[in-house]
């Protein structure tokens, strides 16, 4: 049968994320895996879990398996609150970040408006926004914050001169997915004056914030500007994202739409699991596991980029990160990583072709590295492969 004809006109804007079809091609425990933002499977903090699982069911009962409130638990609601500083109403409790951002997309975009956000900037929200078929416009990050504020101002005048209508800016303020990198507060502040001399949102997606590994923190927007800004914060990256688990934060007249849409999404976010976020939460245990989880993340981090250095030919830069799970290669003009591809993946190593973050297509000559997911023996092996392949195609 030909279904062609029942689908809707939203559907032809969706497209398959090429990060998880890499996944479907390769056994992951058999390559050097630089590809995927998978959090090392050793932070799962397994015994807590099974511990959490038995205290949850004692405390709550049958509650624990009940359907609950669309906005969460009043638990995780309350200790999301309190880790946040922010009043309770202004926290709803979502199914995963990734619908954090779905939801405020379906909530804030009609098809052809604008969504301004950086080049390159989180495939899964790009993924989002144009299966809305919104409008998506990518600025690339200029450390020079004068340069940088003109090409905001040309890419806003260019949208505005068209006749379109921009919704929200979407930005990953700390080490960023899949640039690694963390804006300033100066940079932070430029946006939000945009956001208020053009009068549009700002969704502020920040589920790495908790895994820094040196620096000082940088105050978030929604802190600059709560009554403009969507704050997603996830539980993925500091818990285990197989629970699902996320919030967002904001005005709670934004926050009532979302509570409206997510009735029709999934009634209420997984029940059990948020009881178990909650203890985990405020009995200390998820912040004495994050402490662990950083300290590891921060060695593979400085591995990574020590192993860069050493075998990487020259041509080749990368970023570094204070935190988060992602670096990014810039190879010479020409390279193209898309292309590079098989012969990595056929010589046992995996990356992530940057161009599949860029708004625009550009980016061929970059690549997204991980450094959470390979445990740490395993990565000198994977530099010395990719880069003596590198090297040979750098010579061509
Ligand atoms: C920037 C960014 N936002 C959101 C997500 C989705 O996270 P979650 O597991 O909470 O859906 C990811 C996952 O990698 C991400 O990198």
């Amino acid at each position: 049968m030909n279904y062609d004809g029942f689908f809707s006109e939203d559907v032809g804007s969706f497209f398959r994320s090429p990060v998880r079809e890499i996944f479907k091609r390769v056994d992951l425990s058999k390559i050097y895996s630089f590809a995927g933002g998978y959090p090392s499977a050793a932070t799962f903090p397994i015994e807590d879990i099974k511990s959490l699982a038995s205290e949850v069911l004692s405390k709550y009962g049958d509650k624990a398996l009940q359907y609950g409130a669309t906005q969460g638990t009043p638990e995780l609601r309350a200790a999301v609150a309190e880790r946040c500083g922010v009043p309770v109403e202004m926290v709803q409790i979502t199914s995963s970040s990734q619908q954090g951002i779905d939801v405020c997309t379906r909530i804030l975009v009609d098809p052809g408006e604008v969504i301004l956000t950086s080049n390159p900037s989180y495939l899964g929200a790009i993924q989002s926004f144009r299966s809305y078929r919104a409008d998506v416009v990518g600025v690339p990050h200029d450390t020079d914050i004068a340069e940088w504020e003109k090409a905001w101002r040309k890419a806003i005048g260019a949208c505005i001169d068209g006749g379109k209508k921009i919704k929200f800016l979407y930005m990953i303020p700390d080490f960023q997915n899949p640039s690694g990198e963390t804006l300033t507060l100066q940079e932070r502040s430029l946006l939000v004056s945009l956001a208020r001399e053009f009068d549009f949102l700002i969704v502020e997606d920040s589920p790495y914030r908790e895994l820094r590994y040196e620096g000082e923190a940088v105050p978030t927007i929604f802190s600059l500007a709560p009554e403009r800004t969507l704050h997603l914060g996830s539980f993925s990256k500091i818990f285990a994202p197989g629970f699902r688990l996320g919030w967002i934060l904001g005005a709670t007249e934004l926050l009532d739409r979302i509570y409206v849409c997510k009735q029709s999404l999934d009634l209420c976010p997984p029940v059990m699991d948020q009881y178990m976020a909650a203890e985990f939460l405020s009995s200390g245990r998820l912040d004495a596991n994050l402490a662990k989880s950083i300290s590891l993340y921060r060695e593979k981090r400085d591995l990574l980029l020590s192993l860069l250095e050493r075998y990487m030919p020259e041509g080749v830069s990368w970023t570094r990160p204070e935190g988060g799970l992602f670096l990014y290669l810039t190879m010479p003009e020409g390279f193209d990583s898309v292309a590079f591809y098989d012969k990595a993946l056929d010589a046992g190593v995996a990356y992530v072709a940057g161009s599949f973050f860029c708004t625009d297509g550009s980016g061929r000559n970059t690549m997204r590295m991980n450094f959470s997911f390979l445990d740490a023996d395993r990565m000198e092996p994977g530099i010395r492969i990719l880069s003596s392949l590198l090297k040979s195609e750098l010579l061509k």
